[in-house]
């Protein structure tokens, strides 16, 4: 593996290749690199910048500080020119984040890796790999698994990866969302929250993305959650090993009721404990080009 921009570029054996690596690192694996990480985020983030941050630091990564505001980006340097800079002064592996999709396209002259840490509403294959590892180390499989992908889809990066990966590893996805965050460019199945609310086996909100919708208000919050959102009532229809996931941050009270996100089937904190270990998976596959 030479980089990780998109799902789409991963085989079926590679992604489960890193889900099973993140397990060993989970279980206290030790891998040690030489070399240094910097983390381009120009757009805002807590989970993805500081989990790849922490996972850089555990796989003995040297992390050199980044940060958009104090750079030379604010006097007009471009993404190629800031990452090229990067690579020239050392850097063995970058990863960022974008508002541009597909940005990484403007890249490939680099000779160090990218890591996509999110593009726009592009692709978010980092947060997918680690939602697949919670959904694996639940199930043990992905085969015939339904799982409901619920909110601004639209928008949602979270969404375009989990839907090409789930499906392909043998998952039955289905989409509930307002017309208006429906995404018909997707061959998906968009449900009735309530009609599947019994039957899946993952329910997976998504964050309804407002930095995306130009100020729009598009929706009123007290009619989506009644709506789309996972209230107390959905959550008691929810079978007894059925899981909630949310990639966060969480808007309670909109997506789900707040008391919900540390309910017994929530497994959202637990996403974001399995993200660092499927960070340094995807590092390791990278340093090492899956050698190891
Ligand atoms: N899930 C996620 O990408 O969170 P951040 O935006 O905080 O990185």
């Amino acid at each position: 593996m030479d980089n990780l921009l998109s799902i789409a570029q991963l085989s079926n054996e590679e992604i489960m290749s890193i889900i099973n690596k993140a397990h060993e690192f989970k279980e206290g694996k030790v891998e040690q690199f030489n070399g240094y990480a910097a983390n381009l985020f120009f757009e805002n983030s807590t989970r993805t910048k500081c989990s790849f941050e922490m996972a850089e630091r555990k796989l003995g990564l040297d992390v050199i500080p980044f940060e958009t505001s104090t750079s030379s980006v604010t006097k007009g340097e471009s993404l190629y020119d800031t990452a090229k800079t990067l690579e020239s002064i050392g850097v063995d592996v970058l990863v960022i984040r974008h508002s541009q999709q597909d940005y990484y396209k403007e890249l490939v002259n680099l000779s160090i890796p990218v890591v996509n840490g999110g593009d726009g509403s592009g692709q978010h294959p980092s947060q997918c790999l680690l939602d697949l590892m919670t959904i694996y180390e639940e199930y043990g499989t992905f085969e015939g698994l339904k799982i409901l992908i619920c909110g601004d889809i639209l928008n949602s990066r979270v969404a375009r990866s989990n839907h090409e990966a789930l499906t392909r590893l043998g998952a039955e996805v289905h989409f509930a969302a307002p017309d208006y965050w429906q995404d018909k460019s997707l061959n998906a199945d968009y449900v009735a929250i309530d009609d599947v609310i019994e039957e899946i086996d993952v329910c997976m909100l998504l964050r309804v993305q407002h930095e995306r919708h130009n100020g729009a208000k598009t929706f009123e919050e007290a009619h989506y959650h009644h709506d789309f959102g996972l209230t107390g009532e959905r959550y008691n229809k929810l079978k007894e090993r059925a899981i909630v996931m949310h990639p966060a941050p969480v808007n309670r009270g909109v997506e789900i009721e707040s008391q919900l996100v540390e309910a017994s089937k929530s497994r959202i904190f637990k996403q974001m404990e399995n993200g660092v270990y499927t960070r340094m998976s995807i590092l390791s596959h990278i340093l090492t080009k899956g050698d190891k």
